[in-house]
């Protein structure tokens, strides 16, 4: 089946990852990954300690960038995803390590390879956004 089709229409792709427990472990292996790896401390330093919200927003924000139930939206209000992270200083080293640190967290949910080569296609899309973000708080600064 043509991927895209597969993984792009309707909830097509957030039932593909196990849905919301899915989501959720995927995201439990992302956070435990960067947390704990050395190569990825540049990224979880950005992150502020103890705070117990930050699986739960962006695993609730990931069920609806799937197709997905808007859970972010529900729980927290509306987002914008450049925007919460505007006040970081995120370069092309943090959005290749965040990438990275997902890849590594999609490989361990042993998805289709196929699955796991459009989410890391999709997910470069607002990582990019974000640098160019960033980039753009800085120079204007
Ligand atoms: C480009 C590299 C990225 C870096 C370095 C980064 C880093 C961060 C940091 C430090 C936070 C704050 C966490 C906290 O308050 O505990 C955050 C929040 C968040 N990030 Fe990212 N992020 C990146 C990319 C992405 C992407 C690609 C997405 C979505 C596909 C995303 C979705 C979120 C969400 C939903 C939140 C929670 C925002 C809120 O509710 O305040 N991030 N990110």
């Amino acid at each position: 089946m043509n991927e895209q089709l597969k993984y792009g229409v309707a909830d097509n792709t957030f039932q593909a990852v196990g849905g919301q427990p899915g989501v959720t472990q995927l995201v439990g292996h992302f956070y435990d990954i960067m947390s704990s790896e050395q190569e990825y401390l540049g990224i979880w330093n950005l992150h502020p300690k103890g705070n117990v919200e930050s699986r739960d927003r962006l695993a609730r924000f990931l069920c609806a960038w799937m197709g997905g139930p808007r859970l972010y939206k529900e729980k927290y209000g509306p987002i914008s995803i450049p925007g919460v992270h505007a006040h970081l200083t995120i370069g092309e080293y943090e959005r290749d390590q965040w990438l990275a640190c997902m890849h590594k967290a999609l490989l361990i949910m042993d998805y289709d390879q196929a699955l796991v080569d459009y989410l890391m296609r999709q997910l470069a899309v607002p990582a990019e956004r974000i640098f160019q973000r960033c980039q753009k708080a800085l120079t204007d600064k």
